[in-house]
């Protein structure tokens, strides 16, 4: 299924690791729409993953860059735009970490030099990065910058810790950003709110498979997958959403207006009825 959607649009997509990851398949998904970019990850994160098999997939080149250093993202864009040939159209923000949730820290014993290292990988590097691309006026008229959010931005997970605060500060700037750079630049900035997914970042929460298989009862269409959440963001990178900006945008198969569903009703009837 392809429709040249991005047909001549450039882009940066930061965040594939392996190919579970939702950056990895928006990647596979930007090519065959007509997209050329560049990948980026963390220099430590290129070392493990198999990013350059990505790379020659989709005919492009790999350029680390820790997303967290102004540095690192300045030096990006310089060279994106180089071997691209031109301003960027769109930005995928794919970035996840929380030392805290890595080492298993309850919410009432969480490490404070770690916080603010979610805060800084999660949240502050979508600033960071468009901070960059509007300094250095890499962004085209009319281009689409998307980051990945959670409901636990909205609500309370629990073991989703100090990551929730990240998302509900991701979401945040998307809203002063995208105010900023639509004012400057026709440009969009938008958050997706996705599905509990099966890829690294997900499964590193304690309690993930309770967690997804929870949220796929509690939504109408079920979990959304990686690759459907991939087609969304292809929408949104191109020219049919060029009126959508400063929103989160909830792909969760329905979760996020659901109460209460026929499966969840049906489970706590039958675990009821055992308990006779
Ligand atoms: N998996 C889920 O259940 C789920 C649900 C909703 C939202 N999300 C969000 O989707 C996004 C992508 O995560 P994913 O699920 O594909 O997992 P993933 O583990 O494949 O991707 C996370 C990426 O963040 C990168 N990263 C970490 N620190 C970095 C740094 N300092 N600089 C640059 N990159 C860095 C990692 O190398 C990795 O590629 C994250 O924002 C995540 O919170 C995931």
């Amino acid at each position: 299924m392809s429709h040249n959607l991005l047909e001549g649009k450039r882009g940066i997509i930061f965040g594939a690791l392996d190919e579970n990851s939702i950056a990895w398949k928006v990647a596979l998904k930007a090519k065959a729409e007509g997209a050329s970019f560049i990948l980026t990850n963390a220099p430590i994160a290129l070392r493990m993953g198999g990013v350059q098999q990505l790379a020659q997939q989709c005919d492009t080149e790999v350029i680390p860059a820790d997303a967290t250093s102004v540095d690192d993202l300045d030096a990006l864009f310089a060279q994106s735009e180089e071997k691209l040939g031109g301003k960027i159209d769109f930005l995928l923000h794919s970035i996840g970490m929380s030392p805290n949730i890595r080492k298993g820290r309850a919410y009432g014993d969480m490490n404070y030099d770690w916080f603010l290292k979610t805060l800084d990988i999660s949240a502050l590097s979508f600033h960071k990065m468009m901070q960059v691309a509007e300094k250095r006026d890499a962004m085209n008229e009319g281009g689409s910058i998307v980051a990945l959010s959670y409901i636990a931005a909205q609500r309370s997970f629990t073991d989703y810790t100090d990551m929730a605060q990240a998302k509900a500060m991701l979401e945040s700037i998307a809203r002063s950003y995208g105010y900023r750079f639509g004012k400057s630049k026709k440009v969009r900035v938008n958050t997706v709110s996705q599905s509990p997914t099966k890829t690294t970042a997900g499964t590193g929460i304690s309690g993930f498979n309770a967690f997804f298989d929870y949220a796929d009862k509690m939504s109408p269409l079920g979990n959304a997958s990686a690759e459907a959440c991939a087609d969304y963001v292809l929408t949104l990178f191109s020219d049919y959403t060029r009126m959508v900006t400063m929103q989160n945008l909830f792909h969760d198969g329905g979760f996020s207006s659901s109460g209460i569903t026929e499966e969840i009703v049906e489970m706590l009837e039958k675990q009821a009825q055992a308990g006779q």
